[in-house]
């Protein structure tokens, strides 16, 4: 039988398993986004308030998880934050600077359906790479291995399975070399093996100074990855708290009701 995946297995297989190969990204990440300072923010659309006068600080360092039952908002706060959204009131500073290209060159969001070229797996990656000004077969060759589809490169993207597609958005993400990685439910369609594997970079990436911003349904993934968890309920910050703490003691009646596996709607 598999072992359960915990948070120190995680840490130990991302050291050993593949490290940042090139030169650039095997330096520690100098963060310049941090504090991320949100405050009263509100987003209106359709006639409807989607996220309410939301307040939150987020760190440089570690994992911040984003959970939420469906349609809190949690998608609709990723694209605010990245500037794809304009906000109807309130402030999004990222170390003082708004969401700005200049601020968002430095971020990669990978949404939660895959948008890919209808390109080969490599062209994909290649796009990516030229998009910084680079060329190079080798730095393609070692993201497609890091997340294991190298030995589909020549395969047109379109006929990967669901799964792969995720896998290929994540290697057209860490191309860019960002200092943010927004992931908005990057395993929610797969199989336990290839969670793993995405876990295992996403520590591996984290490890190397890369903030990770990552929503989920999977609370066990919550718990392997997560330093602080946001729990996100009708547009509001329900608890921003330590991990320990969010799953432990949590504050709110919305998370206890949610960790308790009751519905929250
Ligand atoms: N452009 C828009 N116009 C009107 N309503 C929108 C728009 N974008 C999102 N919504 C609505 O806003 C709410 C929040 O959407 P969002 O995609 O952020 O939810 P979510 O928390 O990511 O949910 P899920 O867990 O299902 O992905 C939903 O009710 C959605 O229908
Ligand atoms: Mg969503």
């Amino acid at each position: 039988m598999a072992l359960p995946m915990t948070k120190a297995t995680l840490e130990v297989a991302a050291g050993s398993a593949t490290p940042f190969a090139d030169q650039t990204s095997a330096r520690a990440k100098t963060q310049t986004l941090f504090p991320l300072e949100v405050r009263g923010l509100c987003f209106d659309a359709g006639g409807r308030r989607l996220i309410d006068n939301l307040d939150l600080t987020l760190s440089a360092s570690g994992t911040t998880m984003i959970m939420g039952p469906n349609g809190a908002g949690k998608s609709v706060f990723f694209r605010l934050i990245h500037g794809l959204l304009q906000p109807s009131s309130g402030s999004i500073n990222w170390a003082g600077k708004l969401p700005s290209e200049a601020v968002r060159r430095k971020q990669a969001l990978v949404f939660q359906k895959p948008v890919l070229l209808r390109r080969s797996v490599a062209e994909n990656v290649d796009f990516v790479l030229r998009t910084i000004g680079s060329q190079s077969v080798e730095q393609r060759e070692q993201l497609l291995d890091r997340v294991g589809l190298l030995s589909l490169s020549k395969q047109p993207a379109r006929l990967l399975s669901g799964g792969e597609q995720q896998r290929l958005s994540l290697a057209r993400a860490l191309a860019l070399n960002p200092e943010v990685l927004l992931l908005d439910e990057p395993t929610a369609s797969l199989d336990p093996a290839s969670v793993m594997k995405i876990e295992q970079i996403v520590a591996d990436a984290v490890s190397h100074g890369v903030k990770v911003i990552f929503i989920t349904h999977d609370l066990g993934q919550a718990r392997r990855l997560a330093s602080d968890v946001v729990f996100l309920h009708r547009g509001k910050v329900a608890e921003h708290a330590p991990a320990e703490t969010f799953f432990e003691c949590p504050d709110s009646e919305a998370v206890r009701d949610f960790l308790a596996g009751r519905i929250v709607l």
